[in-house]
């Protein structure tokens, strides 16, 4: 297979997957509101259009697929698309990220199911703090969910803080060794400027400069792990040898080597987390085109592909919130809940 690169030589390698855009949460930093519009049911892909469409990324060089929502694990029977994911031989790498409320009850059946890896949002570990930030008061079965991705047996566990200031900037160091006593990897995430965050502002906004500084006052000297990848997360070890992760997608942003794209519950293909306007993969597939002529829309995009979205919003001097909630309601895919986090 000869790797198809977009204009910069950026390869089409890492495909996130929306199964829903619904949440049982309503994170402050993703969906303030407690109403939004919704996807039109009947427009959701099944099953098995989801798992075709795969299919034809995975000829054209996608070799990680991510399951991401709204939150994942409320669409309805997901360990059948796990299981039908899991035995494509093409894909190297199959994960999730959820929020974890409903991981207590489902950790187990996506394990047996063939999932790879999980990934679970941990902002805080405070109980009153959680439900300030979500509008929900779950986050007990967040750290039973955690528990039970554990006990299932996922290595590689990993749990991801979007660190704000004011919110939970002073529960860096007990993040940490909540992770280290949980054997999952933390990574601390610069709040974004995304669809969704209609109450961002620079202000807000805790830099990777900052987080290592205040961790290094309480841990010492912190030693960047030197690696080559299109990962967004750039890892540190502690004197004493445990590993975590900053992903500083506002201050610096990986664009340069981002091989990602994101396809929606109702098959819109997102070329990149800040891009306007989707590419309709559904309409195509239901009108009965073959997975040659997908394949051949899904090369010419690709291929013209010049996106940098972050990398443009840091070019701007005064920057603000990327949408208002008046924009979001006219297409609910500008919504990072419907684009996958
Ligand atoms: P692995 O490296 O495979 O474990 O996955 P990942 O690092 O992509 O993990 P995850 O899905 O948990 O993403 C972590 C966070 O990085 C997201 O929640 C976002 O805040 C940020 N992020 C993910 N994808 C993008 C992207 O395409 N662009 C930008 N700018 N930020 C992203
Ligand atoms: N800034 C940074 N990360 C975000 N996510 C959602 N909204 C934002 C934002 N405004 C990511 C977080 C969260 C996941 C579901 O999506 O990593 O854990
Ligand atoms: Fe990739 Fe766009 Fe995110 Fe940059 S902003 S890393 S190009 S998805």
């Amino acid at each position: 297979m000869t790797r198809l690169d977009d204009r910069s030589g950026r390869p089409l390698r890492n495909l996130r997957l929306s199964v829903t855009d619904r949440c049982n949460l309503r994170c402050h930093y993703c969906m303030p509101e407690e109403e939004y519009a919704w996807l039109p049911r009947q427009e959701i892909l099944h099953f098995g259009e989801v798992a075709a469409l795969v299919d034809v990324f995975v000829g054209l060089g996608v070799d990680k697929v991510r399951l991401t929502g709204g939150e994942p694990l409320l669409r309805r029977e997901l360990p059948r698309l796990v299981r039908m994911l899991a035995a494509k031989p093409g894909l190297r790498d199959l994960a999730i990220t959820t929020n974890g409320v409903l991981l207590g009850d489902q950790a187990q059946a996506l394990r047996d199911a063939g999932l790879g890896r999980v990934t679970v949002s941990l902002d805080t570990l405070r109980a009153e703090r959680f439900a300030a930030l979500t509008r929900r008061t779950t986050h007990a079965e967040v750290l039973a969910g955690i528990r039970a991705a554990v006990r299932a047996g996922f290595s590689g566990l990993k749990l991801d803080t979007v660190v704000i200031r004011g919110v939970n900037d002073d529960e860096l160091d007990e993040l940490v060794e909540f992770a280290k006593a949980t054997s999952a990897e933390i990574r601390f995430i610069e709040y974004m400027d995304v669809g969704g965050a209609t109450r961002w502002s620079m202000d807000q906004v805790v830099s990777r400069q900052e987080m290592l500084a205040v961790l290094a006052r309480r841990y010492g000297r912190i030693e960047p792990i030197i690696e080559e990848s299109s990962a967004p997360a750039v890892r540190y070890r502690l004197a004493d040898g445990t590993i975590f992760g900053i992903i500083a997608s506002t201050t610096q942003p990986f664009c340069a080597r981002c091989d990602r794209s994101r396809l929606t519950a109702d098959g819109t293909w997102y070329l990149c987390l800040y891009a306007r306007e989707g590419v309709d993969l559904r309409g195509p597939f239901r009108a009965g085109a073959s997975p040659e002529e997908l394949g051949a829309l899904i090369t010419g995009r690709w291929r013209t592909r010049a996106d940098r979205g972050a990398e443009e919003r840091l070019a701007l001097r005064a920057r603000e919130p990327l949408l208002r909630v008046g924009e979001l309601r006219t297409d609910p895919r500008l919504e990072m809940h419907t684009r996958g986090g």
